[in-house]
């Protein structure tokens, strides 16, 4: 269900209606419903538990780069979820949340010196090594600190994701992870370092995925690999499938978390049974949309309408810097107006401050509204924080997370000042 509706003509957030936030934190904020992430987290949860699947056998591990405050991620620890991170900014915030190191995965193909010794002195579960140099690295890494570390190879099982080719992963031409027809040799030279430990399986093979089946395909080949391996001595003890279930923006039909699961965790057990193997293989998944995406709102206020021959614009307080997957994809948002008016709508453009061509959040969209009003932009809980810039020498929203009646600032609007008050005239 959604937690954002109208009641009395006025958008609310749960039970909050969104125009008391305005009031008492300004715009533009991102507003976040508790029940809502936790809904979408449960779907995952509640269909690993319907799998019989516990936390030994399946574990959740949030993408921290689609919304990373502080208090979500301390919410979905709370739950029992493991997190999945692409630097040592995101392990940071995942320890200062109360994130258990144990349940965090490294996945990205730049990990740095630095961040590998981080990542190693904190004991994370796994390493998705997405290159030879990467494995050759994190070994040498690994034997300073006379640890082993754990990993799993990032494997392209070149599947056609059949999304936007930004977000689209799997492709043999993309730059993650190792070709398939590779991985197997590399797993061998894993197998044989001294300070790695191969753990696992990976792959992430794309965002904003509607339909399950190029998953399902993926799972298969991930499959095939690790019957090879295991022939080869080589034993596998995790899968991890990636994250990349869709949320509505618009018309979309995503498949169900559920429906999803159900039918990998079938193909998984399937396999298992076909090899009487009786050793679990623990599945992991790393979605990030699909929690948070339709949890999020960004509110905003509008400060002009500008009627012209060839277009109405509603310039609002919002901007690509707040929100930067319209200027970035052609991303589609819904736009809704907090307050209902009675009267006809207009077609307007909704256009932020910044001085870019690019900079609109939305286009032609019938809106009846006037100066001062407040919009919502829907489904703006993924990538729309943690996308954000300061460009203009614009502060970022202010995050708010609502709990029923109650509102909870997560994070205070940035002031000008701070963004430049590291910066220093030459003597
Ligand atoms: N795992 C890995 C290795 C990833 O690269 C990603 C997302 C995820 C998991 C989470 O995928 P999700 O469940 O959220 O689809 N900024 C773009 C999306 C970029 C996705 C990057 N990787 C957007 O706004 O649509």
């Amino acid at each position: 269900m959604s937690h954002f509706s109208y009641r009395n003509g006025v958008l609310c957030a749960e039970n909050l209606p969104l125009t008391e936030i305005a009031q008492r934190f300004g715009t533009p904020t991102y507003v976040y419903s508790k029940a809502a992430l936790l809904e979408n987290y449960g779907a995952y949860a509640n269909a690993c538990k319907k799998h019989g699947r516990d936390d030994k056998t399946a574990l959740i591990c949030y993408s921290v780069k689609s919304n990373s405050n502080l208090a979500v991620l301390n919410l979905l620890a709370k739950q029992g979820s493991g997190f999945d991170i692409v630097s040592g900014g995101e392990l940071l915030r995942v320890l200062a949340a109360g994130g258990d190191p144990r349940k965090v995965i490294f996945s990205g193909v730049g990990k740095s010196r630095e961040e590998m010794r981080l990542a190693l002195s904190h004991d994370i579960l796994c390493f998705n090594v997405e290159s030879l140099p990467e494995l050759h690295r994190l070994n040498e890494v690994a034997a300073e600190l006379g640890k082993q570390a754990p990993i799993s190879l990032r494997v392209n099982p070149n599947v056609d994701a059949k999304t936007h080719p930004y977000i689209s992963t799997g492709l043999k031409e993309n730059k993650f992870g190792v070709a398939f027809e590779e991985a197997l040799d590399i797993y061998r030279t894993a197998a044989g370092l001294p300070h790695i430990r191969v753990t696992g399986i990976d792959c992430h093979i794309g965002s904003q995925l509607l339909d399950d089946a190029p998953l399902l395909e993926a799972l298969d080949k991930l499959i095939e690999l690790i019957d090879t391996l295991s022939n080869e001595g080589i034993a596998i003890h995790h899968l991890d499938i990636g994250g990349g279930i869709g949320i509505v923006y618009d018309q979309e039909l995503p498949v169900a978390v559920g429906d999803y699961l159900g039918r990998l965790f079938t193909r998984i057990d399937a396999w298992r049974a076909a090899r009487h193997d009786k050793a679990p293989i623990t599945i992991l998944f790393e979605p990030g949309r699909s929690i948070v995406g339709n949890a999020g709102i960004l509110l905003t206020e509008v400060q002009y309408l500008k009627h012209g021959d060839a277009k109405n614009f509603a310039i609002v307080d919002a901007a690509m810097n707040d929100l930067m997957r319209p200027a970035m994809y052609e991303a589609w948002h819904g736009v809704q107006a907090v307050r209902q008016r009675d009267g006809s709508a207009s077609t307007y453009d909704v256009v932020g401050p910044v001085c870019e061509s690019g900079d609109w959040l939305a286009r032609e969209r019938a809106l009846n509204i006037a100066q001062g009003d407040l919009l919502a932009i829907l489904s703006a809980g993924a990538y729309g924080m943690t996308m954000s810039s300061n460009y203009n020498t614009r502060g970022r929203a202010a995050e708010v997370i609502v709990d029923g009646a109650a509102m909870h600032l997560v994070r205070p609007r940035e002031l000008p000042e701070q963004l430049f008050a590291q910066e220093k005239l030459l003597a």
